[in-house]
């Protein structure tokens, strides 16, 4: 077994995570790691905890030779670059939660690690207390992972459940989550999918090696979703849910999004409900699997940190072994989608686009479609997000080129045509 390192922390920032996991480390002596210091912005705040730990000065921590760790649970992502590169190239070890410096600098900071031989831990970064990066690394550590498909944002599960469930409206249900302390400081970053896809970056990284920034994906957030797309989800029997997907298609590349998803009762995720993140993974032998915890707030994430710390005590580093392979995987354009869309005016919508449009109903003041359409139809396209319209996945969502021309033979047989 290799030999237990002491630790010796150094904390940037104590909000909600910053806190909770001082808390922790107080109720767990046997990691035998204590936080010598906290760089904090404002040294005037009341804090729970003794004066002497906090400091506004940042050299205090990354220049002090005793501290090995540093845990960075900033807000700040350019302040939480300098922090954690520095850290680094110190000679420190890091446990970071900052999701969106994290997938904005991915590239770099995998190169930081080998060139530095340091550590970087990034556990609460993407579904907060669920262990899914480690299990990730390590448990699917072949090419064997057929699919991932998660919810990855508690505030905007959060907010779908008030407002489907409990009958909240968006602001409310927003408040709610902000007061819980769910919500980003800009809460824009969660409704409008921005977290949800730094998270799936990350994500996408440990699970097929792929290095990818939000620029290169098709995602959105919660904030187009409006009544009758509730209605059509309730008389269907459907939850509506902000979800990342990514899954190999026969050509072996890698098809990948975040979008929100009509869900079905017998999808493990219609039962994810308030802050709570769930992923399902499907591998070639172990068939499927569901991991289901918190994905927000303060002793979640927390138990991630402190889960990074402990591993760090055996000088646990990620492989990413996936990236390294010599047939690295690759994003793919080339498969369809199968999309609910909501709309005002027909006049915005693409018609000519879908390859086939299975359903179709009008109404006074919003009219909605059920169609396949190209990925590259949506994929750097802002019409599905603008003009009060709204895009949803429908469950079975990915249609590949095979499966494209049997839906065509069978569009042409109903129109009583021969191919
Ligand atoms: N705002 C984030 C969320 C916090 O709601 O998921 C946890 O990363």
């Amino acid at each position: 077994m290799a030999s237990e390192k002491n630790l010796v922390i150094g904390m940037f920032g104590f909000g909600v995570v910053g806190e909770g996991l001082y808390k922790i480390l107080k109720q767990t002596p046997s990691l035998k790691a204590s936080i010598k210091k906290v760089c904090i912005k404002d040294t005037k705040k009341k804090r729970n905890a003794p004066a002497e730990i906090f400091t506004s000065e940042k050299d205090d921590i990354l220049l002090d030779p005793e501290i090995n760790v540093i845990v960075e649970v900033i807000n700040d992502s350019k302040a939480g670059y300098e922090i954690v590169t520095t850290a680094l190239k110190n000679g420190k070890d890091v446990v970071s939660a900052s999701k969106k410096m994290l997938s904005e600098h991915l590239a770099e900071l995998i190169e930081l690690q080998e060139s530095t031989g340091r550590s970087l831990l990034y556990e609460a970064s993407s579904c907060a207390s669920i262990p899914v990066i480690r299990n990730l690394e390590e448990y699917y550590d072949n090419d064997l992972l057929h699919s991932i498909k998660a919810i990855v944002n508690g505030s905007t599960n959060f907010i779908l459940t008030k407002m489907f469930e409990e009958h909240l409206n968006f602001k409310e249900a927003l408040l709610l989550a902000q007061q819980l302390g769910f919500a980003e400081s800009d809460p824009k970053l969660d409704i409008e999918g921005y977290d949800a896809a730094h998270k799936w970056v990350l994500l996408l990284a440990h699970s097929y090696g792929i290095i990818t920034s939000i620029d290169n994906m098709l995602f959105n957030g919660i904030t187009q979703i409006n009544e009758l797309d509730a209605k059509v989800a309730q008389s269907r029997g459907l939850s509506i849910k902000l979800v990342g997907q990514a899954k190999k298609l026969y050509n072996g590349k890698i098809a990948s999004f975040l979008l929100p998803q009509f869900v079905e009762q017998t999808d493990q995720l219609y039962f994810v409900k308030n802050e709570y993140n769930g992923v399902v993974i499907e591998s070639g032998f172990s068939d499927k699997q569901f991991f289901y915890g918190k994905g927000a707030g303060s002793f979640p994430t927390a138990s991630a940190v402190l889960s990074d710390i402990g591993a760090l005590r055996y000088g646990y580093r990620y492989e990413y072994k996936k990236k390294n392979q010599h047939t690295a995987a690759q994003l793919s354009n080339d498969f369809h989608l199968r999309v609910f869309i909501s709309f005002e005016d027909l006049g915005n919508i693409p018609k000519d686009e879908f390859e086939s449009i299975e359903e179709w109903h009008s109404g006074n003041e919003r009219s909605y479609l059920i169609g396949t359409i190209p990925f590259t139809a949506l994929y750097k396209k802002d019409w599905w997000k603008t003009n009060n319209t709204s895009l949803i996945l429908m469950p079975n969502n990915i249609v590949e080129h095979t499966e494209l021309i049997e839906l065509k033979k069978m569009s042409l047989s109903l129109a009583g045509l021969e191919i």
